[in-house]
């Protein structure tokens, strides 16, 4: 059975501009790992249900019903901790085709930052620009949680991860800085890379 393996960050923890080693450091080697640990942790013991072939559920309480509630919220944590470092520890300098379609479609690059931050400022989670495999377009969606709020068929681009850990460190509740210094950091090679992955994928 496959297990997942803690991804090493794409950049050094103490690259970044206003984004700190410690917060960094914290973020990727203890929240980050905890989630992929645990989402292995759950997936053996969901092995060992299914191979019972005595697999019970109650939605009021029930192993079952814990571990796939923690399935959903461990798996969703690695994966949106991933695509947010990973398009970290870059010059902020917006370009390629993802740049351009931004523009076009939010009237200018600054009109899509100043929507993305202000959703970022409404979320309690994440803020992700996703492809939309349904309407085959760009969309922003919010998060209030790892497993609350994610659309099935949209595939991230960009992920913003508003939760606290992310700035209390080095902005307290100043969460408008840390949102600055996270485009001030994006790698936007990466973007492009994920945005022409993403484009390519369509669904009915
Ligand atoms: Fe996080």
């Amino acid at each position: 059975m496959s297990k997942k393996e803690i991804k090493s960050l794409p950049f050094a923890a103490d690259s970044l501009k206003g984004i700190s080693q410690k917060t960094i450091e914290i973020h990727h080697g203890k929240l980050y790992a905890g989630y992929v640990n645990k989402s292995n942790e759950i997936k053996d013991k969901l092995q060992v249900i299914i191979e019972s072939g005595k697999a019970e559920g109650n939605q009021a309480y029930s192993e079952l019903r814990a571990l796939k509630n923690g399935e959903g919220f461990t798996n969703n944590g690695v994966y949106l901790h991933e695509d947010y470092f990973a398009i970290l520890g870059g010059d902020g300098m917006p370009k390629g085709e993802i740049a351009g379609k931004l523009a076009e479609k939010y009237g200018s690059f600054e009109n899509f930052k100043t929507y993305f931050s202000a959703c970022g400022m409404a979320a309690r989670g994440w803020t992700v620009l996703a492809w939309d495999m349904h309407e085959k377009d760009l969309r922003i969606f919010n998060c209030d949680a790892h497993n609350h709020g994610g659309i099935w068929g949209a595939v991230p681009v960009i992920v913003l991860d508003i939760y606290e850990h992310a700035y209390f460190i080095d902005a307290g509740s100043d969460r408008a800085t840390y949102i600055r210094a996270f485009f001030d950091n994006l790698n936007w090679d990466k973007i492009e890379e994920f945005y022409q992955k993403a484009k390519k994928m369509e669904w009915e």
